[in-house]
């Protein structure tokens, strides 16, 4: 192993490194903020639930996904929010590879909108995994993805992508996971999808608006939840080895997750995998990040926690620096493992070693500049998520590329809030961050790049071809302007 990651390291990803600082949790959790006193009775507690889960069958998975506003149990109380097939998270789609998905988008939420399937290495064109798709409400698009034999297995997810209405489509409720299924199975007691993303409500039980102030930070919801849920629990016995598949699907909420007193195994980030899984204490997942982790459950209760991450603040405005960062842990789940203790797990394989670009040639390298500027034309509040002094302009492409090429791209982000750049199709490998070169194989989709740092990626544009985006994941921001039109032909 060249990473140098030891057992008690942390195992930052996709970010600069981060002190980690421990604050400590005390008690039990009846309402979700670690450090303050249990007041609010939102019931909390239950056992985790999972969404429905839909397979394919003979090398095709078809489904129906119909979006609609719908009163739901969210975080323990009805509320009118959105959803695919009347549930949130909507149904997991768990497919190979090989596979054809269809999926049927209803689109009944009164709203345009359409479907993404992120991080799925398919085409961006005609009814694949074509963002400039509109569907009107009332109206169905049939969505055909062929996903390719090589496909990497992992954890995705779809949500919708309509210019403008992405963050309060996903906010409220519109998200799912998709399964691409290990070609070989790695053995575990429990294969669990936690689906974590954050909300939050009126009084009347609607979903709250985000103001023009907290566009411009990223909104952060005051509940953040697991499969919907608030605090779920899940048990296990000693022993156990489990798999938790997580996204993080909020609009802008970083998560820095811990479960403390267990023991832990990262298998990949994204599409990326390691070829030895390896133990870590820490992962940090940028909006539209997942996580493959495996948990050997030790005996006791832990809990599953979002420490404090610090993505800055805005400055030079009048409410003096906004903070985006929540100062407290905050309770997202917990596991207790109890009962006789089960023979350990037979140690996870090696997995299939990834591509690195690291030596290949270039064709061409680039520098995309993320900045949040005063002023400029409208965006919010005088401010605009730019990159390359650009707002997204559907009509324009930003960035040509050659078909079959390897790129390299310099992420530079000289505002004071970080942003986790997103590319659709291919993936990225991180080989710089601020600087440092990378010594590992760091293939992610979502790359965060911290407030005034660069961070530098390879792409191999193989396989596809066609017209898509890149743009930063909170969504907020993408919504608002940060996005750029990539041709690759
Ligand atoms: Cu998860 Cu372009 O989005
Ligand atoms: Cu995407
Ligand atoms: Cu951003």
């Amino acid at each position: 192993m060249t990473g140098g990651f030891s057992r008690r390291d942390a195992l930052i990803l996709g970010g600069a490194g981060v002190a980690v600082t421990v604050a400590g949790c005390t008690g039990f959790f009846v309402n979700q903020r670690a450090t303050s006193p249990p007041s609010r009775s939102t019931a909390s507690g239950n056992e985790l639930a999972e969404p429905p889960e839909l397979h394919s069958v003979n090398g095709v998975l078809s489904v129906v996904l119909e979006s609609s506003p719908q009163r739901v149990p969210l975080a323990g109380r009805e509320v009118n929010a959105l959803s695919y097939n009347g549930g949130v998270p909507g149904p997991t789609l768990r497919i190979r590879a090989g596979d054809t998905l269809r999926v049927s988008l209803r689109n009944n939420l009164g709203a345009p909108s359409n479907l993404h399937v992120h991080g799925l290495h398919v085409s961006p064109e005609g009814n694949s995994d074509n963002i400039f798709v509109t569907v009107a409400s009332g109206e169905t698009f049939d969505y055909r993805y062929d996903v390719p034999v090589d496909h990497p297995p992992g954890v995705y997810w779809y949500h919708p992508h309509h210019h403008g209405l992405v963050a309060d489509q996903v906010f409220g409720g519109l998200y799912g996971a998709i399964i691409v299924e290990d070609v070989e199975p790695i053995p575990a007691a429990n294969d669990r999808v936690l689906v974590i993303s954050d909300i939050s409500f009126t009084s009347a039980g609607n979903i709250a608006q985000a103001s023009t102030m907290e566009q411009m930070v990223g909104r952060e919801g005051d509940f953040v939840l697991v499969n919907g849920q608030l605090t779920p629990t899940m048990s296990a016995r000693p022993g156990e080895r489990e798999r938790w598949r997580i996204v993080n699907a909020c609009v802008s909420r970083y998560l820095r997750l811990r479960l403390d007193n267990q023991q832990l195994t990262l298998l990949g980030i994204d599409s990326g995998r390691f070829e030895t899984p390896r133990e870590f204490d820490e992962v940090l997942l940028a909006p539209g990040n997942r996580a493959d982790v495996f948990v050997t459950a030790q005996e006791g209760t832990s809990t599953l926690r979002a420490l404090p991450y610090d993505r800055g603040s805005l400055d030079g405005m009048m409410m003096g620096g906004l903070n985006s960062s929540d100062t407290n842990d905050l309770v997202l789940a917990t596991l207790t493992a109890t009962g006789d203790t089960v023979t350990a797990a037979a140690p996870i394989s090696r997995q299939r070693s990834q591509r690195d670009l690291r030596g290949a040639p270039l064709t061409a390298q680039r520098e995309l500049v993320f900045d949040m500027q005063m002023g400029h034309g409208a965006g919010i509040g005088g401010m605009s998520p730019t990159i390359n002094g650009s707002e997204f302009d559907v009509d324009r492409t930003d960035t040509t590329v050659q078909f079959n090429s390897v790129e390299e791209w310099l992420l530079t982000n000289i505002s004071s809030q970080d942003h986790p750049l997103h590319l659709h199709v291919w993936p990225m490998q991180i080989v710089e961050q601020a600087g440092r070169p990378v010594d590992t194989l760091l293939w992610q989709d979502v790359v965060n790049i911290p407030a005034r740092s660069s961070t530098r990626v390879r792409i191999a544009f193989d396989n596809f071809s066609g017209r898509t985006v890149y743009h930063c994941h909170i969504l907020d921001h993408e919504d608002n302007g940060m996005m750029g039109v990539i041709d690759t032909r």
